[in-house]
């Protein structure tokens, strides 16, 4: 069907849809049925594997799942959407924590990609084709496969390339090769009203600035061009365990803050992890033990930290550590945790900031007696492949900011209790609490459903937000894209 032909069913189609949602649910149903999108039937098993959350606290109910294996069908099923006055929301590997990827509500028309996963490296200009619905460790395997290539990326397989690439996606490369996104270099992308564009540093710039770091808000991406680097021959991984407390961890993460500004190689990318039960720093290195130790040296010196263990391996074993499933998934995948998460990217963690989160740590965290657990990942710094990125070239807003902060509050049976909140709420405002505004931010990537959509469009935007706002209202006014904490227009 054309597109005219579409604007001509939409006469008959908005007087089904003004009858309320159950037409609504009828010509949607109807829409994708005349273009010949393929669906899932309601209440099957593969609706019901497809519509399960990641993070099961959050479970939405869409009006319809289209399951594309083309670009077409997915134009067709953003068109079928417009014409029936649905929100569409595009699923890649389904792993966004506020449960984004079924649109984070009930009622909208998913658009799930899993089975759109295909990855071609072209060998004469090392150019990837990436379909959509990818996840990462598939990727990080056929790039591997087909000529030793990688991007940066993380390391759990089962999430999505679009996710995690459309919104930063930071790994155990990042500290040399930067962001997931900064790997993309062109996108053949389905626009909130069905067009297909083709965007690049040079077409359409404004929404490929927009789509790297904002993407959810500004298309469906239907195939990407991803540039590659050889993958090293060999890589290190390490770990050192650290115990500190309440006297000592204020100036150990001084010393900290001052290494990962000032000294830290780019080579080494490196996070800290701690749970109730233990603390250690990980990591990856480009080269072997004897560079790691000299990388390493100057923190040791003025932290008393030892390293524990090193092994050194291909790339792709590497990654298969730092995994926590099967490395090579693809469709069909099922994996859940249940969980309660907040981010916070700071500039620095000092003074008094550094005090109140360590009393947090080491007081109030005995109290929770759940698996919760911390990881500060040491993401920027002047070595920093994050920081050196060209801050112009994609809305990713946190290229200033030295630490990546993870919290997390797993519960392993049962649904997460409603008093579980204000543990996590409580350790993020204690340690903003003397901070100012700028010097603080939320990752998109750990979605914190929470939040208010005011709030949580300054935190994970920051100064990017105002253009973002402008081109909402250039490509997508009437909000067929979008989720509880999606941008909104600003003309
Ligand atoms: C176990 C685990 C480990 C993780 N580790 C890391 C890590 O090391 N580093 C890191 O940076 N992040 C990490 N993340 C976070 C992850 O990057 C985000 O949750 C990411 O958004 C998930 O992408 P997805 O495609 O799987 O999710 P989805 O839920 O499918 O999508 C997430 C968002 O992207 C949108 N979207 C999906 N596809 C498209 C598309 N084609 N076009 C436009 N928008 C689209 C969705 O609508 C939704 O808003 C981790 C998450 C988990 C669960
Ligand atoms: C589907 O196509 C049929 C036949 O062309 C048409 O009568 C019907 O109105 C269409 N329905 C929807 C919801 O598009
Ligand atoms: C992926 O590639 C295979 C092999 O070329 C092809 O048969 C299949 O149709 C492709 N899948 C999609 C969704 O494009
Ligand atoms: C690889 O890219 C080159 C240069 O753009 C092109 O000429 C060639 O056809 C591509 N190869 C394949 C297999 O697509
Ligand atoms: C903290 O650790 C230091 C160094 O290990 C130790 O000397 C000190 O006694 C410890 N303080 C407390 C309160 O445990
Ligand atoms: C900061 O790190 C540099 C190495 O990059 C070191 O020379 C300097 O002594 C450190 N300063 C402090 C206060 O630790
Ligand atoms: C470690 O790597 C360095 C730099 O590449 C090299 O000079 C050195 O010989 C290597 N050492 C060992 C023990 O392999
Ligand atoms: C201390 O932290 C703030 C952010 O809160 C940062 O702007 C500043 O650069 C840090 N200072 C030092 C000396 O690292
Ligand atoms: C700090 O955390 C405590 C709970 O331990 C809470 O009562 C207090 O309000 C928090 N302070 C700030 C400034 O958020
Ligand atoms: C779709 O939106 C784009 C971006 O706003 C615009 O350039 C294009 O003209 C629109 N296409 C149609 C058919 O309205």
């Amino acid at each position: 069907m054309t597109f005219m032909e579409h604007i001509a069913l939409a006469g008959v189609l908005v007087s089904l849809v003004t009858a309320g949602s159950v037409h609504r649910r009828a010509a949607i149903d109807g829409c994708l049925a005349n273009s010949s999108v393929p669906v899932d039937t309601k209440g099957s098993s593969t609706w019901n594997a497809d519509i399960k959350p990641f993070n099961p606290r959050l479970t939405y109910t869409p009006v319809a799942v289209a399951v594309p294996t083309t670009i077409a069908q997915i134009q067709a099923a953003v068109i079928c959407a417009q014409l029936s006055g649905v929100k569409v929301t595009a699923k890649s590997g389904g792993h966004s924590y506020a449960s984004f990827g079924l649109g984070g509500e009930d009622g909208h028309l998913m658009i799930e990609l899993d089975r759109m996963f295909n990855v071609t490296v072209n060998s004469t200009t090392n150019i990837a084709i990436v379909q959509p619905g990818a996840r990462l460790g598939h990727v990080t395997n056929q790039l591997y496969s087909q000529g030793g290539r990688a991007i940066s990326a993380g390391t759990c397989p089962g999430v999505g390339v679009s996710g995690h690439s459309l919104h930063g996606g930071y790994g155990m490369s990042s500290h040399k090769y930067g962001l997931a996104t900064d790997w993309i270099i062109g996108m053949t992308v389905v626009l909130a009203n069905g067009t297909i564009v083709h965007t690049s540093t040079t077409e359409k710039s404004d929404l490929f600035w927009a789509l790297r770091g904002a993407g959810s808000n500004f298309g469906i991406v239907a195939q990407y061009e991803f540039d590659t680097f050889a993958a090293p021959s060999q890589v290190t991984y390490f770990n050192m365990n650290f115990r500190w407390n309440t006297t000592t961890a204020p100036g150990n993460l001084a010393a900290l803050e001052n290494y990962t500004k000032t000294f830290m190689p780019a080579d080494l990318t490196m996070r800290a992890f701690v749970s109730s039960g233990s603390s250690y720093f990980e990591g990856m290195f480009f080269g072997n033990a004897t560079g790691l130790k000299a990388a390493l040296q100057p923190l040791q010196d003025k932290t008393g930290l030892v390293l524990a263990s090193t092994t050194t391996t291909t790339f792709l074993k590497a990654f298969s550590h730092y995994s926590n499933a099967a490395t090579d998934p693809t469709t069909p995948y099922s994996f859940q945790q249940t969980f309660y998460s907040k981010s916070l990217m700071l500039k620095g963690l000092n003074g008094t900031a550094a005090k109140n989160f360590v009393n947090y740590w080491y007081k109030v965290g005995p109290t929770n007696r759940r698996g919760w657990w911390f990881q500060l990942d040491l993401h920027g710094g002047a070595f920093s492949g994050v920081t050196n990125g060209d801050h112009s070239l994609s809305s990713y807003a946190h290229r200033d900011k030295l630490y990546l902060i993870q919290f997390y509050d797993q519960v392993y049976s049962g649904s997460y209790p409603s008093d579980g909140y204000p543990f996590l709420d409580n350790f993020v405002s204690n340690t903003t609490a003397g901070m100012a505004l700028s010097d603080w931010g939320m990752y998109i990537n750990y979605a914190d459903n929470r939040l208010s959509q005011t709030a949580a469009q300054s935190a994970y935007y920051g100064s990017s937000l105002p253009r973002l706002q402008k081109l909402k209202a250039a490509y997508d006014p009437g909000l067929t894209l979008t989720n509880p904490q999606g941008i909104l227009p600003v003309a």
